[in-house]
This record gives structure tokens, C-alpha cells and sequence, in this order.
């Protein structure tokens, strides 16, 4: 079936009641000296439960920043964020930690798990910080994610004995010990040789579709965003193109 792929609105039905996140005229200057640097200039998209969006743009465009917002991690300057229906922008950090906490996972590029615990420990951390108790259940869940990472004979190693792709599979598992509705991942394979870069992909796509989480993901590897629902482009700090995937746009048409 013909479609102008340009003319189909990227979030599809979305609604204030079935958007995960939603993003509004959102900014965000930094003062350096004197100037004022924009790096965010007024940045508005929904994302509808499920959807798997590729965050794209060229070294410097905006992509972690945006990111940091997202996850709360950042205040903007101007605008807001809403996550599952709630204002997290302006929140004080004991009210955004504890949001951050049960609806967020994130991904970072350079792993960040701590060097003195070992990955069961890293993995439950998050566990501990948040959840209100069954230390079982959590050593359980824990287990099972470094399990299905293929980390299972591995659980008591510490990040410095573990390769740099192993390290990201025990920061995947961490991401969705809590079984957040979001995973936020900022170029999570942009450390990584080819080979290790897919096998991270895969697996947190597998994770993805298995625990039926809302995903937004910056890459700039264009192969990786073809596995995209959606892809949005940021220019100077600003969103130049927001696309469903062809794939994607077929599936809504049919
Ligand atoms: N704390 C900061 N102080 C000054 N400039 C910053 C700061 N953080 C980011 N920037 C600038 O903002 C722009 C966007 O940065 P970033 O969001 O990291 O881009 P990307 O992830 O797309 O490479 C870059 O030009 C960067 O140098
Ligand atoms: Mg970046």
C-alpha cells in the first residue's frame, strides 16, 4: 500500500493516557562566562507505551542531554518532561529520586557499575535503593537477568574481571532488575567491537520485547536504528525528523 512516509505522525494515536513520556517545548542553556550556550531549543515529542525509538544526530546535537532529561538525572531550563502521567522536571530530588527509581532504567555508554561490588551485588543495587523488601525475590530476579545475559557463571565477578561487553550485560540486567516501564540507553554499544556491540543490541532487545518496556535509544549507527520503531533526529538542539521506520509504518497501515 502507498503512504508518504513523512505525512505519518511518528507517535501514531498517541494520547496524554497511553504516552509513556511526554515531552514539551523543552530547553535547555547552560552559562559558560558570559554566554549563555543553547544546547536543547524547544524539543516536543510523545512516546506511546511499547515503542522503541532511536534518538539519532551527529557528536554534539543534543541526543545525552535530552537523555539526562528524560531520566530525570538534569533540570531543563524551560519546559517539561512527564513520565507515566507524572511532571518530573521541577520535582526536589527526594520526590525524583524515588520516581527515577520504579520508572526508569538507564543504559550508559560507559557501563558505570561500581568497581567494589561484584555483578550480582551491581545488579541488585537498584533492588536495595528502591524496592520495599523481599530480598528473595530480588536475588531471584537478579539471577535470572544475569542468567539470560549469559552471565551466569560470572555473578560473583568483579567489573574489572569482566570484558568491556560483559560489563554491559550486567549494566543491562541492572537496567530492568525493577522492571521499569522505561529503559533509557545513551550509545550503549559505542564502546564495543562489532561483535559484542550486536550481542549487547540483541539482548536488550530481547529484554525489551520480553518485559514489554517502553525503549529510547541514541545511537548514531544507522543499522541499529533499522530495528527502530521510530526514528528522531536532532540537529543543533533541535528535532529535524521524527519518522516511523518503514517496518513500522507498514505494521500500522496493515
Ligand atoms: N555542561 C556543559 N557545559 C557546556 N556545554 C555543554 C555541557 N554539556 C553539553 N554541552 C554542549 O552541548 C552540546 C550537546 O551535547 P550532548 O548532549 O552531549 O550532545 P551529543 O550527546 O549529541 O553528542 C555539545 O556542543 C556540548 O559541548
Ligand atoms: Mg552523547
Amino acid at each position: 500500500m502507498y503512504m508518504n512516509l513523512s505525512r505519518v505522525r511518528a507517535g501514531g494515536q498517541v494520547t496524554e493516557a497511553t504516552a509513556v513520556i511526554v515531552v514539551e517545548g523543552l530547553r535547555k542553556s547552560i552559562r559558560n562566562g558570559a554566554r549563555t550556550v543553547d544546547i536543547l531549543k524547544g524539543i516536543d515529542f510523545e512516546v506511546p507505551r511499547g515503542q522503541f525509538v532511536a534518538i539519532m544526530g551527529s557528536s554534539g546535537s543534543g541526543k545525552s542531554t535530552l537523555l539526562g532529561l528524560l531520566a530525570g538525572l538534569d533540570t531543563p531550563t524551560a519546559g517539561e518532561v512527564r513520565l507515566n502521567g507524572t511532571a518530573i522536571s521541577y520535582l526536589p530530588e527526594d520526590k525524583l529520586a524515588k520516581v527515577r527509581g520504579r520508572t526508569v532504567g538507564f543504559v550508559f555508554q560507559s557501563y558505570q557499575l561500581v568497581p567494589t561490588l561484584t555483578a550480582l551485588e551491581n545488579v541488585l543495587l537498584p533492588y536495595e535503593l528502591n524496592a520495599d523488601g523481599d530480598v528473595d525475590a530480588g536475588l531471584r530476579r537478579a539471577r535470572e537477568l544475569l542468567t539470560n545475559v549469559g552471565l551466569g557463571d560470572r555473578m560473583d565477578h568483579y567489573p574489572v574481571q569482566l570484558s568491556g561487553g560483559e560489563q554491559q550485560r550486567v549494566a543491562l540486567a541492572r537496567a530492568f532488575i525493577l522492571r521499569p516501564p522505561i529503559v533509557l540507553a545513551d550509545e550503549p554499544t559505542g564502546n564495543l567491537d562489532t561483535v559484542n556491540g550486536s550481542h549487547v543490541l540483541e539482548l536488550l532487545l530481547n529484554l525489551n520485547r520480553s518485559e514489554g518496556t517502553t525503549l529510547v535509544l541514541v545511537t548514531h549507527d544507522p543499522m541499529l536504528a533499522d530495528y527502530a520503531d521510530r526514528r528522531i533526529v536532532l540537529r543543533d538542539g533541535l528535532v529535524i525528523s521524527d519518522e516511523l521506520t518503514p517496518k513500522k509504518a507498514e505494521e500500522l497501515v496493515r
